[in-house]
């Protein structure tokens, strides 16, 4: 049980400042991602929550207590790092039962090998518990460390890009293994990436931070469909939202620099997207199709084939244009195709402060 609270936190090392004003409400059993770019503040956030970290303004709460005086042993977290760290002269099971036999906990033998033999169980480790830890895959020795977390069974989990230093093929299957064990167990997860994919496909709620700040929490779903503003917008998805600079005028999207324009019926048009204003216009690479006479030619300038899927680079005068597109489409590089966009999908960003019109007011 442990529902988590950040209140206005700050946080300032000499004069840098690592982070500004931030809240966050994590409900209890939620896994809570928060997404960021190298140096945004994930780690010192985390650090916050688990006690090792005071703020220089603003408060945690857990259950809503306020835990600023609580030490770390006292917030009763777990914190998974990127970095496993493992007794190495140790077997896998005395890892495993090193956090159980703390005195103050006084946990029966008994009691210590059941827990121990549920959580190899459930990280498919059992046959891994009497090998050394330093004989161990990369990804072995990380399901170690995460079974170190789950065996004492804490109020939260704190994981800080624990799978990021494994390959790709790894990491996807630990994803899903991970995200399964939070939903059996049913407790709250607060898990740090700055992988947009791992965000989107792991967490409940996801939370954007960019230079210290949260830009936009919400679901996977908000965050993609509905960017609270441009970088948010560049950031998640693969290959990132098309934003084009243009304006409105009588129901069309007029480009410029990049000299084009699309028919924008009434659907996504937002209150003040009124003519003339400068915007920026987003439209994902799966929202723009090629047809024979849709209305703005381009060429092909670069083709990625990705199995079930093509991501094909336009080009439009100077400026690059991406669009996914079925593996069956036939292009070839520099070939003259012709495109246009669903214009219910577009998103409108305010062109001066890059803010979705949708979420300005
Ligand atoms: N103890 C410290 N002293 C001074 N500056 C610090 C300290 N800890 C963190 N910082 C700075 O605060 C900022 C945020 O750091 P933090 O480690 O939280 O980023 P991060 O999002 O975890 O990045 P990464 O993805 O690289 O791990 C960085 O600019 C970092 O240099
Ligand atoms: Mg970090």
């Amino acid at each position: 049980m442990a529902h988590i609270q950040l209140k206005n936190i700050s946080k300032t090392f000499g004069n840098h400042t690592a982070l500004t004003g931030l809240n966050l409400d994590i409900a209890d059993g939620e896994f809570f991602v928060l997404l960021g770019e190298t140096g945004a503040g994930k780690t010192t956030t985390l650090r916050m929550v688990a006690g090792l970290e005071k703020p220089s303004e603003g408060q945690v709460f857990i259950d809503g207590v306020d835990v600023a005086n609580w030490g770390a042993a006292e917030r009763d977290v777990a914190l998974v790092l990127q970095q496993y760290s493992l007794y190495p002269r140790y077997t896998v099971r005395e890892n495993l039962e090193f956090p159980l036999k703390s005195k103050i906990r006084r946990i029966e033998p008994d009691e210590i090998k059941t827990r121990v033999d549920r959580v190899a169980r459930t990280l498919r480790i059992e046959h891994l518990l009497e090998r050394k830890t330093d004989r161990l895959s990369g990804g072995e020795m990380q399901r170690v460390s995460i079974g170190r977390a789950i065996v004492r069974k804490p109020r939260v989990f704190l994981m800080d890009e624990p799978l990021s230093a494994l390959d790709a093929k790894l990491r996807e299957a630990l994803r899903t293994e991970l995200k399964n064990i939070q939903m059996n167990l049913g407790q709250t997860f607060l898990f740090v990436t700055h992988d947009q994919i791992e965000a989107m496909s792991m967490g409940d709620k996801v939370g954007v931070l960019n230079h210290g700040r949260i830009v936009q929490t919400g679901t996977p779903y908000e965050i993609y469909n509905n960017p609270r503003d441009t970088y948010v917008a560049s950031f998640v998805g693969s290959p990132p939202m098309n934003l084009i600079d243009g304006k409105l005028v009588n129901g069309r999207a007029v480009m410029a620099p990049l000299n084009f324009e699309l028919p924008f019926a009434g659907g996504a048009k937002t209150s003040g997207a009124t003519d003339g204003r400068p915007l920026v216009f987003g439209i994902r690479p799966e929202d723009v199709y090629l047809e024979s006479g849709a209305p703005v030619e381009a060429r092909v300038h670069d083709v990625e084939n990705h199995g079930v899927e093509k991501i094909l680079t336009l080009r439009v005068g100077d400026a690059m244009l991406r669009a996914t597109v079925p593996a069956r489409t036939d292009v070839e590089i520099e070939q003259p195709v012709r495109f246009a966009w669903d214009p219910d999908k577009v998103v409108l960003f305010d062109k001066a402060s890059g803010i979705s019109l949708r979420h300005a007011g």
